[in-house]
């Protein structure tokens, strides 16, 4: 017999299944990186001396790495920063401020026009989507047009049909592979039409890869070439590529690649340089020694894989036992990526996070996917698996399926009182 609502309340749990955080046992797999540290010293294989300033777009073994990981040359990889989100920032506020080289900018081109002028910048968000991306757009003033998921990436009629009605719209937020929180990978088909659609001259596709690494099954899926696709249409500028060793490593303390054509890296590398003189070598150096090639990072997944699996696993097999036989329940079964989507009927998404938190578990808050956290359906959850134990995810997922259960209840019982 399944536990009630009322039962699992009782429990008086206390446990967070908002953010798509690393577990602890995930962060010790890199313990090396902080109790070898100085093992790595502060000479790079090259002979840069990383406890000085300088090389703005990274160690170059690190932008050798990550043109292996990428496919892409090192000449056409930076390595900076922390993570991946504040290179995806300082991409937009640039482009707001400084602007970006457009298609139709021969070799003599002037100062790129800055998108915020003279006003409306627009941003094209698959939904549901990264609440992250969507908090950038809020905060520089960037106004967002959600487009519809599919199974394998955006809707691109609607993009299409927006790009010919609206001619603010600079910008498209992309994660290609396992999407964030749909578990989505983008099809060859849907990466060539995008990179060949007609948008503005300085049109961007901010192309987030943040789970190209991160596989939950044995087939590694790969990401369809955006940049190689860009350059055949005849827009080689057109994609960011950005992707990140945090969820790899050690999250917010590990480095972070932008990818592109020479021209925008060239224009990359321009603006950061007012920005620091230079990113932290010294972690590109320990990392370099922990990872030396891409066959120490896969075996590092593997890893991961083992630990968070399971993890996902439970969540599926519990919301087959409790919500199996709901109508309209659904929920994806993602083969990567760190997020599983909860589908409830309509109205009820944020009924189920409020009764979840009553039963003392804090849930991503209803919307959070959506542009300005609405979801014009109140439908979506968003449920990250990866940080609490196996034994907490399994009682979680109980949890949170009780709570679409009791919120259903409520409403067949209002219905039947009048309420
Ligand atoms: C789609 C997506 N992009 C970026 C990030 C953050 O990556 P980083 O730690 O490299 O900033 C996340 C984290 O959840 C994410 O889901």
């Amino acid at each position: 017999m399944p536990m009630t609502y009322d039962e699992f309340r009782q429990l008086n749990l206390r446990l967070d299944m908002s953010r798509g955080k690393p577990a602890p046992e995930q962060l010790d797999l890199s313990r090396a990186l902080i109790d070898d540290a100085a093992a790595a010293g502060y000479l790079s294989p090259g002979g840069v001396d990383c406890r000085n300033y300088g090389h703005g777009a990274g160690l170059p073994e690190m932008r050798a790495f990550g043109a292996e990981l990428l496919g892409v040359p090192a000449t056409q990889v930076v390595a900076a920063g922390n993570s991946s989100l504040e290179l995806m920032h300082d991409a937009l506020a640039f482009a707001m401020l400084h602007g970006v080289p457009a298609d139709t900018d021969g070799a003599e081109a002037g100062r790129p026009k800055p998108w915020s002028k003279p006003d409306d910048v627009a941003f094209l968000c698959p939904v549901p989507g990264y609440d992250r991306h969507f908090a950038i757009c809020e905060s520089l003033g960037v106004r967002m047009i959600a487009v519809p998921m599919e199974d394998d990436g955006p809707d691109l009629d609607f993009v299409e049909a927006q790009l010919r009605r609206d001619s603010a719209i600079r910008g498209m937020w992309c994660v290609p592979l396992y999407s964030n929180p749909t578990g989505a990978i983008w099809s060859a088909e849907k990466v060539r039409r995008l990179a060949a659609l007609p948008a503005a001259a300085d049109f961007r596709l901010f192309w987030d890869d943040a789970y190209r690494f991160h596989h939950l099954t044995a087939t590694r899926h790969a990401t369809p070439d955006v940049l190689a696709a860009c350059a055949d249409a005849g827009h080689p500028d057109r994609a960011l590529v950005f992707a990140s060793l945090s969820k790899v490593t050690i999250a917010g303390g590990a480095v972070a690649f932008l990818a592109s054509s020479p021209r925008n890296v060239a224009w990359w590398t321009r603006q950061m340089a007012i920005r620091t003189i230079g990113p932290d070598k010294l972690n590109q150096l320990r990392h370099l020694r922990f990872l030396p090639d891409r066959a120490a990072l896969e075996a590092l997944m593997e890893r991961h894989r083992a630990l968070i699996q399971p993890k996902f696993a439970a969540v599926q097999e519990t919301f087959r036992d409790l919500l199996g036989d709901t109508p309209d329940v659904s929920w994806n079964a993602p083969a990567g990526g760190y997020f599983i989507s909860l589908y409830v009927p309509k109205g009820f998404a944020k009924r189920t996070v409020e009764l979840a938190a009553q039963a003392g578990l804090v849930l991503t808050p209803a919307g959070a996917a959506f542009p300005h956290g609405r979801d014009p359906h109140d439908s979506h959850l968003r449920i990250a698996p990866t940080f609490p134990s196996l034994d907490e995810v399994r009682l979680a997922a109980q949890g949170i399926a009780l709570s679409v259960l009791r919120a259903m209840e409520e409403a067949r019982v209002g219905a039947r009182v009048g309420v």
